[in-house]
C-alpha cells in the first residue's frame, strides 16, 4: 500500500535502514523506516488519509510518523543530504536522491533499501556493499570521515557488532580508534553520550559491548577513573543474573535494567565521582537521586549487613524492611549483584519476595471501629502492626486486634 500511494503521488518509496538489514538477517524488527524521493510529509499525509491513520510531522526535517489505529508506527523521511557543519554538531538537512540519502548513513549494513513502488516492488538496492558485509559479518563505515562527522557512531558500531555477532572491520576499527584518540567523542556532548550508553545497556546482553567499550578506550568518556577490572566485570555479569531473576518474580514492579548495569559498572566510584558523571553526561534529574543518594545509602546498608553477618548478629525482618524499603528496585538489584556473600544476597532477595509488599490487615477504619480517636497515633499503631507482622508476631486479624487492644 505504501508503494500504491507512492505511485499515485509519482514519487519513489523505499524501505530502508535497520528494517532491511534485519529482514535480510531474518531477525525481528518492527521499526519500519521509509524514505520517499520527494516530499515525505505529503506522502505520509496521503497515506494516512487513505488508511485512516494519524501523522505527526516535522517540517524542519521533512519527516513524519504514520501512526496506525492499533498504535503501529512507520517513520517516513524525505531523501536528503545532511551537512555536518562541524564535528559533533547536529546535521543540517537538504533535498537529495535515495543514493545520497543512503550514503549519509553510518555503516554499509544500514544502507540497503527495498523499492516499494508497483513496477519495482521488492527490488533490493545495494550501492555500498551492504549485502557483502552482511555476509562477511562486518561493521564497516562508508567513508573515512564517518566517525568524525558523527562520533556517536563509535558507540553504534560497538552496539551493532555485539548485537549481531559481527566484527568491526579492520580499517573501520582503525578509523574508530583514531576518532577516539583525537578526542572527537568529546565534541558530542554529554547528553548524547549518555543516550548511546543507555541504548547499549538496554541491549539483551550488554556485557560484551561494555567490555568492547573498555577495550576501545571509551569508558573514560563516562569518567576518567572508570575501568573495567575483572571484579567489576564479574559484578556486571551478576547484574544480568539478578535482572533476570527479578523478571521471573513477576512482581509487576517496573525495573529499568540499564540502571542496574549502570550502578554495577560504576560500583567502585565514590559519590563525588558519580555526581561528576551525572553532570558530565547531563543525566536526567529523575535518575540522579537513585544514582547518587540512594546508591550511597545502599552501599552503607550493604556494609552493615556484611558486618552483621560476619559477627553473627541476626537482623530482624522489620529492620531489614526499614533499611531496604526506601530504595528503588534498581538500586536493590544492584546491591544484590554486589553482595559479597550468598547470605546477604539471600536477605535482599527475601525482602523482595516476602517483605516488600507486606502491610497490616487492619486499617484506619478498623481503628475507628475500635473506638480509637483519629489522629497521628494511627500512623504509629499501623507501623507497630506492620513490624509485628514482618517479625511474625501476628498472623491473623484477631492477632492484630489483640495487639491493638493491648
Ligand atoms: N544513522 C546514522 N548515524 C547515526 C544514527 C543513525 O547514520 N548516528 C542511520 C543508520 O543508518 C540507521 C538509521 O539512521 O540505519 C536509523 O537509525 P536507528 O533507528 O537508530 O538505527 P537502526 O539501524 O534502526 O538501529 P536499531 O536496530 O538499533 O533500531
Amino acid at each position: 500500500e505504501l508503494g500504491v500511494v507512492g505511485d499515485a503521488l509519482q514519487c519513489e518509496v523505499f524501505a530502508v535502514g535497520g528494517f532491511v538489514r534485519d529482514l535480510l538477517l531474518r531477525q525481528p524488527n518492527l521499526d519500519v523506516d521509509i524514505v520517499v524521493e520527494g516530499d515525505g510529509i505529503a506522502f505520509a499525509s496521503e497515506f494516512a488519509r487513505r488508511q485512516g491513520c494519524r501523522i505527526r510531522s516535522h517540517q524542519k526535517f521533512g519527516t513524519a510518523v504514520i501512526i496506525f489505529p492499533d498504535g503501529f508506527k512507520v517513520d517516513v523521511a524525505s531523501t536528503r543530504m545532511e551537512y555536518y557543519l562541524e564535528p559533533g554538531a547536529l546535521p543540517t538537512v537538504e533535498d537529495a536522491s535515495i543514493k545520497l540519502d543512503l550514503y549519509r548513513r553510518d555503516f554499509t549494513i544500514n544502507t540497503l533499501a527495498i523499492a516499494l513502488n508497483g513496477p519495482r516492488y521488492g527490488e533490493l538496492l545495494d550501492f555500498f556493499g551492504g549485502q557483502r558485509d552482511l555476509e562477511e559479518k562486518a561493521v564497516r563505515v562508508l567513508h573515512n570521515l564517518s566517525f568524525v562527522e558523527d562520533p556517536t557512531r563509535v558507540f553504534r558500531a560497538i552496539r551493532f557488532e555485539q548485537r549481531l555477532g559481527f566484527r568491526i572491520g579492520v580499517h573501520t576499527e582503525h578509523l574508530l580508534r583514531s576518532a577516539v584518540r583525537m578526542g572527537f567523542v568529546d565534541k558530542v556532548g554529554g547528553a548524547r553520550v549518555f543516550n548511546e550508553l543507555v541504548i547499549i545497556l538496554k541491549e539483551a546482553n550488554p556485557v560484551p559491548a561494555v567490555a568492547r567499550m573498555a577495550e576501545l578506550q571509551l569508558l573514560k568518556y563516562l569518567h576518567p577513573a572508570l575501568v573495567l577490572t575483572p571484579r567489576i566485570r564479574q559484578r556486571f555479569e551478576e547484574a544480568s543474573r539478578v535482572i533476570h531473576w527479578h523478571e521471573l518474580l513477576y512482581t509487576g514492579e517496573p525495573c529499568q535494567g540499564w540502571l542496574v548495569y549502570f550502578l554495577c559498572l560504576t560500583v567502585e566510584l565514590d559519590k563525588d565521582a558519580m555526581e561528576g558523571i551525572c553532570r558530565r553526561l547531563a543525566v536526567p534529574a529523575r535518575y540522579v537521586g537513585m544514582l547518587c543518594e540512594q546508591r550511597a545509602e545502599a552501599r552503607s546498608r550493604l556494609q552493615s549487613l556484611e558486618r552483621r553477618r560476619a559477627r553473627g548478629t541476626r537482623t530482624k525482618a522489620s529492620e531489614l524492611y526499614q533499611w531496604l524499603k526506601p530504595l528503588a528496585t534498581e538500586v536493590l538489584l544492584a546491591m544484590m549483584a554486589q553482595a559479597g556473600t550468598d547470605e546477604v544476597r539471600q536477605q535482599i532477595s527475601h525482602f523482595f519476595t516476602h517483605l516488600r509488599n507486606v502491610s497490616p490487615l487492619l486499617d484506619g477504619n478498623d481503628l475507628l471501629a475500635l473506638g480509637i480517636p483519629p489522629g497521628p497515633q494511627y500512623k504509629v499503631i499501623l507501623h507497630h502492626l506492620l513490624q509485628a507482622r514482618l517479625d511474625g508476631r501476628v498472623l491473623t486479624r484477631d492477632d492484630e486486634l489483640a495487639l491493638v487492644r493491648k
